[in-house]
């Protein structure tokens, strides 16, 4: 049966993977990987920033790899990925573009390397008109500390019984 919550998320260097896979420890909910076809984004973190900025410039988001899942199943979708120029990124502004026609609660979720600027305000740009709750930004995804963090977050949310 499908469950409640989807924790859906991109990762370029694989710290928003660990994010999402200690997220999917605290709470009971599905898990789905947004993957691109390899040849979307460089290995050279300035030339897949390129890529991004163009990407948003020409309106020309990237193709994902499906099939997606089937959001409108899910009351809760957690959303994440990585902070690109101080937004999320293109691949997640694509899979946004899906989930809008949902009626889920979504919670983004985000790793950064010390600079989130105004990810969590970009996000709900993304998706007009629908319930956001406070996300979490994390710099560092290993650790006790950042455990209780994700955990605290979760219980504030009110996902953690
Ligand atoms: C194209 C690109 C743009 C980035 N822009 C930012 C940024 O604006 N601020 C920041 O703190 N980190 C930035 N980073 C670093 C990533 O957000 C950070 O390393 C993140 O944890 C990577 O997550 P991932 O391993 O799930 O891809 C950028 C990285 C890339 C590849």
């Amino acid at each position: 049966m499908t469950k409640q919550n989807l924790v859906v998320f991109y990762s370029w260097s694989g710290n928003t993977k660990s994010m999402a896979t200690m997220i999917s420890q605290f709470i009971d909910c599905d898990v789905y990987e947004i993957k691109v076809p390899g040849a979307t984004f460089s290995d050279d973190m300035y030339a897949t920033s390129d890529t991004a900025k163009r990407q948003i410039e020409t309106g020309q988001l990237p193709e994902l790899m499906g099939p997606l899942p089937d959001f409108s199943q899910y009351a809760s979708i957690f959303v994440g990925g990585p902070t690109w120029s101080g937004a999320p990124s293109t691949p997640v502004l694509q899979v946004l573009q899906t989930i809008a026609t949902t009626d889920a609660t979504l919670i983004p979720f985000y790793t950064h390397a010390g600079t989130a600027g105004q990810y969590e305000q970009a996000f709900a740009q993304a998706v007009p008109g629908m319930t956001v709750l406070k996300g979490l930004g994390l710099s560092g995804v290993t650790g006790n500390q950042t455990e209780q963090r994700v955990r605290t977050w979760l219980s504030d949310l009110g996902y953690l019984s």
